[in-house]
């Protein structure tokens, strides 16, 4: 399934999980693509989305570690393969490797993380 990919790219309404530190993490990560489309030359940049990434995955791992979520082994895996693909890009930044990454939030929080609301 896909979803409408906000343009300027920025979270919204749309996306809350309706945990105010998943959402304002989630907020960061929108913010961190958005500076890397708008700067793709630029190291800190891009060094900053891998960041904020890395930073939010622990702590929602870590959420539904303890929550035992049932789904949290495939969420993880989907985390790491997301972030061994970023690992890997250099600037500047691609156009292709920054859509699949406004892309691949949208959809990975409306069709993986929505799936934890409720049991966290
Ligand atoms: Fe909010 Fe699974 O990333």
């Amino acid at each position: 399934m896909s979803f409408f990919i906000p343009e300027p790219y920025c979270w919204d309404e749309s996306f809350k999980t309706f945990y105010e530190q998943i959402d304002n993490e989630h907020k960061g990560l929108f913010q961190g693509v958005f500076n890397v489309a708008r700067t793709p030359k630029s190291q800190i940049c891009l060094d900053g989305l891998n960041h904020v990434m890395q930073y939010h995955f622990a702590n929602e791992q870590a959420l539904m570690e303890t929550a035992n979520y049932h789904l949290r082994k495939e969420h993880t895996a989907i985390h790491n393969a997301f972030l061994d693909r970023i690992g890997k890009y250099t600037v500047p930044v691609g156009i292709a490797d920054i859509q699949y990454c406004k892309d691949w939030l949208v959809n990975h929080i409306k069709v993986n993380d929505f799936k934890y609301r409720g049991m966290l």
